[in-house]
């Protein structure tokens, strides 16, 4: 079977980028990326593209109008598609049953019912793009062939996505590897032999591997929960080295020499954030628990209260060393997005930290080279906005520069690990800021000895500079 034309359902993180590096490495392919969004579109159809992914300017600029499309014509394109991937939202339920932990499939089953509505004739491959629970393409396949007309066929696939964002390009260009989930019939086995041929286009053909549909699925849960257990595993010792003396960063070099332990994913840091590592671990949680299995349910679980207990800790550290007040005291939040390299803000630390220190009337001054200004006003109007709609305005600015927040202010908070807090001055900084200035690196990337050298107070994760610091009796 020969796939002419591509389309995928949203035109988000994953869809974007993945479709756009298709297109790049397929040119015999057309690749049609649509949206509910026409916002969303017009934004891929303009100069400022709708995310900020290192590279993929470049490649869009390279095929768009030529063999890669964006547009709100869904119909159309899933009725032209040879092959249509599902790649839309699937947030977590914050409503009714599974509340906080089961992911919300509506999206994914609107997707479905668009497709099955639409197709008319002919062999028709779904591929599930986005990251669903294990079971959910038979959800989808279940929906596709109860309304499925005379002459239409349908084949659903797992294909989980496993880019980081920041890294997508290069991830999507030297995968690692690439799964295909599917029905082991001769007509599942057509299916994953036609994704397959779109892969070899650019993955060598040792890389992709094929399975069942549900262990596609759950391996690209179980590889979320290992890499969040990595982060939450060092992220665990911080506090002891802290009591200790130890430095985190000497124990990760240490352990991360032993080639079965590896160096990667063992940066101690404020806390995990993203769309996916929670949400993943919550869906895995949720299947445990559905299923009875309460010891592995609360094993995975323990991930993501390590990780809440580390904002949490971050943020009371800043406060006690802030001589356990922060009312009215300006704070300078440098990055809020959930790592360098993005835009994306979803469930990022500097979120939780921020709350936390307006929950104790500090004054934030918010810097980030890349994010919206309305999204982080946005991100820390929830819940206020209805009990005191004017609690943000009062309490946070938004700067265009880091030196810009750091004027007049008591402390400067890291929270995401952009390159150019490395490259600050900080001596003009420390000029320009309240005494005693107070650096919380919360994500390990300064010159700690210089910035003391210089005359801050500083602070990090995993490390003790100042003996008679106050000790966090709270925990
Ligand atoms: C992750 C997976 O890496 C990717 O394979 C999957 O497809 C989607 O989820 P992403 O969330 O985009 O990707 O970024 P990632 O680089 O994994 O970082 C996630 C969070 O962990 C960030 O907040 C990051 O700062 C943090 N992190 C990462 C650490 O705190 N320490 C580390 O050592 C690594
Ligand atoms: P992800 O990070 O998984 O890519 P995003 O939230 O960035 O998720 O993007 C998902 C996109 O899917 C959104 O832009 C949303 O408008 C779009 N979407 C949701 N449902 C549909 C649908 N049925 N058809 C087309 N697009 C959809």
């Amino acid at each position: 079977m020969t796939i002419k034309k591509v389309c995928c359902l949203g035109a988000g993180y994953v869809g974007g980028p993945t479709c756009s590096i298709m297109a790049y490495k397929c040119p015999d392919i057309q690749v049609i990326v649509v949206d509910k969004s026409k916002q969303r579109i017009d934004e891929w159809n303009s100069d400022v593209l709708p995310i900020y992914e290192p590279g993929l300017d470049e490649v869009v600029k390279q095929c768009r109008g030529k063999n890669l499309h964006f547009s709100t014509e869904i119909e159309t394109a899933i009725k032209e598609a040879d092959l249509i991937f599902i790649s839309v939202n699937t947030p977590t339920k914050t409503f009714g049953y599974g509340k906080g932990k089961a992911a919300d499939l509506k999206y994914v089953e609107l997707a479905a019912r668009d497709i099955v509505e639409t197709v008319e004739s002919g062999f028709k491959i779904v591929v599930e793009k986005s990251t669903v629970p294990v079971k959910a393409a038979e959800s989808i396949s279940t929906i596709l062939h109860s309304k499925q007309k005379a002459g239409v066929e349908f084949q659903v696939l797992s294909n989980p996505e496993f880019l980081a964002e920041g890294s997508a390009i290069t991830d999507l260009l030297h995968a690692e590897r690439v799964l295909i989930g599917g029905e082991q019939s001769p007509k599942g086995k057509l299916a994953i032999g036609a994704l397959s041929w779109i892969y070899q286009h650019w993955i060598p053909e040792e890389k992709i591997l094929t399975m069942d549909t549900w262990s596609s699925e759950l391996s690209k849960l179980a590889a979320n929960a290992f890499l969040a257990q990595r982060i939450s595993s060092i992220n665990a010792l911080t506090p002891l080295c802290e009591e200790t003396g130890a430095d985190v960063s000497e124990v990760a070099k240490a352990i991360g020499k032993d080639s079965r332990i590896g160096s990667k994913f063992l940066q101690a840091s404020v806390g995990f954030g993203g769309s996916c590592f929670q949400k993943d671990i919550l869906n895995l949680v949720y299947i445990c628990e559905s299923l009875g299995l309460q010891e592995v349910a609360a094993y995975w679980n323990s991930v993501i209260v390590i990780n809440d207990y580390q904002k949490r800790r971050f943020s009371l550290r800043i406060v006690h060393r802030l001589f356990n007040t922060v009312t009215d005291k300006r704070i300078s939040i440098l990055g809020f997005a959930f790592k360098k390299n993005t835009g994306d803000t979803r469930e990022s630390a500097a979120i939780h930290l921020s709350k936390h220190l307006m929950d104790e009337n500090a004054k934030l001054a918010i810097y980030d080279p890349k994010v919206d200004k309305q999204q982080i006003l946005d991100d820390l109007s929830h819940p206020y906005i209805s009990e005191d709609p004017s609690r943000v305005a009062r309490l946070v600015t938004i700067h265009q520069s880091a030196y810009e927040a750091g004027q007049g202010s008591h402390a400067l908070v890291i929270c995401t690990e952009w390159d150019e807090f490395v490259k600050l001055d900080f001596r003009r900084m420390y000029e320009i800021m309240e005494k005693p200035a107070f650096v919380f690196d919360g994500r390990k990337i300064l010159d700690h000895e210089a910035l003391i050298s210089i005359g801050f107070e500083v602070e990090t994760i995993g490390k003790r500079f100042n003996q008679s610091a106050n000790r966090l009796d709270d925990f």
